[in-house]
């Protein structure tokens, strides 16, 4: 029987509950299938940072490297100020493993409450594909008193980057930078992704979402490097939309996306906005994609305020276990987690607490595996 090595890092606030319901739906169909998924498990996260003063140990990484795909929950702790966990723990995995295209697909579900009424039996279906290693999350920045100087570095797969920003300012004048920076090859190689992406889905369209007029240098780079290389696919119609304009559209109109091309800043922006549209951060699932290990992992963060309260939705979890099944080759165990929640999600069963209904977090994993 083929055995896939899966690792998990559950994480933080609602990560373990909804990652403990994915893992059941996994499971589940593994049996169904005829293979079996070794499960390891990494606890890192707040609690893990907070005894040990750093958030991975020495070697978690190559440990991590030894599986076939991950399975992530959510990082982030109101214990810990924003920015160390999610830096050194989720940022770093995606860097470290050059998992270059953050894909998201977002779909809504019949009769599934949403914001933006959908014309009768229509759904949405768009998936947003955003570049997952560069832009303003390089980690390249700083902050002082009057004038200051600081190295920046950074260390991707395509590249390592090293340099020095030296400010002179007003005397005892507080201040902060961050810098963006963009590649020719990393801008391609997620702009090829999206454009097969679209091939594969039999669609007309890339849509890229920018902001050249306000940031002409990172984003008028990333409209040109777009814009040529989505012109290398023959009948593929490319436009590119300001993030402002491209938020209100969405909201006016969410059934008129299909493959949306983002930096990352504005794809984690654009990511949460078409998530509510289509019903709910506990309905998005995600995949951080590279050639090494790949991590799949809900849109939706650690949600700190309900955890513990069986409030959060698995079903994001539970389909980014789909993609992840996927991933690994296994299409017909994810195509079938899949139909599970769409059937449930059609059923008359209890729908879940962020849809309204009554279900708590383990009975609506209870569910989707009554369906399979
Ligand atoms: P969040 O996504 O955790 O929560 C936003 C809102 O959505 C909250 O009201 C929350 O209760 C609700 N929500 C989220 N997931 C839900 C689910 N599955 N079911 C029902 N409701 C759900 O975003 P935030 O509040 O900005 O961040 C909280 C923490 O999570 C922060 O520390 C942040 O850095 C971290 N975060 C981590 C990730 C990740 O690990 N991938 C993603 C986003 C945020
Ligand atoms: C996400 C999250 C992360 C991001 C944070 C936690 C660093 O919001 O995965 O969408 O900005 O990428
Ligand atoms: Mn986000």
């Amino acid at each position: 029987m083929k055995t896939y090595r899966i690792a998990v890092l559950a994480g933080d606030g609602i990560g373990p509950e909804v990652t403990g319901e994915a893992k059941k739906c996994l499971d589940a169909a593994a049996g169904k299938f005829g293979f079996s998924l070794r499960w390891s498990d990494f606890p890192f996260g707040a609690d893990y940072y907070l005894r040990h003063g750093a958030a991975l140990p020495a070697g978690a990484l190559d440990d991590m490297a030894a599986n076939d795909a991950m399975l992530l929950g959510a990082i982030g702790d109101p214990r810990v100020p924003p920015g160390p966990l999610e830096q050194e723990i989720l940022l770093k995995l995606r860097f470290h493993f050059d998992q270059f295209v953050n894909l998201r697909p977002t779909k809504s579900f019949p009769g599934i409450p949403v914001p933006v009424a959908l014309p009768e039996g229509k759904q949405m279906d768009a998936v947003i594909v955003r570049e997952n290693t560069e832009d303003l999350y390089m980690g390249m920045g700083g902050a002082g008193n009057g004038a200051y100087a600081v190295p920046v570095t950074a260390e991707r797969g395509l590249y390592s980057l090293a340099g020095r920003v030296d400010l002179s300012l007003p005397e005892g004048m507080e201040s902060a930078f961050s810098l963006g920076f963009m590649s020719g090859e990393g801008a391609r190689r997620v702009t090829r992704y999206a454009c097969d992406l679209a091939t594969q889905r039999g669609e007309a369209k890339v849509t890229a979402v920018s902001k050249a007029n306000a940031v002409p240098h990172l984003y008028g780079f990333w409209d040109r490097v777009t814009r040529e290389t989505a012109g290398e696919y023959a009948g593929l119609e490319y436009a590119s939309v300001n993030v402002d304009a491209m938020c209100y559209l969405m909201a006016r109109n969410p059934l008129e996306w299909g493959v949306v091309l983002c930096p990352n800043l504005f794809g984690d922006i654009v990511s949460d906005l078409l998530s509510a549209l289509a019903g709910g951060l506990g309905l998005a699932a995600a995949g951080n994609i590279g050639d090494g290990l790949s991590m799949f992992e809900p849109v939706h963060g650690s949600a700190p305020a309900i955890a513990g309260t069986g409030k959060a939705n698995p079903l994001a979890a539970i389909m980014s276990g789909a993609m992840l099944l996927r991933h690994v080759g296994e299409r017909d165990a994810a195509a079938a987690v899949e139909k599970a929640v769409e059937e449930y999600l059609a059923s008359d069963r209890p729908k879940p607490i962020e849809q309204g209904g009554p279900a708590t977090t383990a009975q609506v994993g209870d569910a989707v595996r009554g369906c399979m």
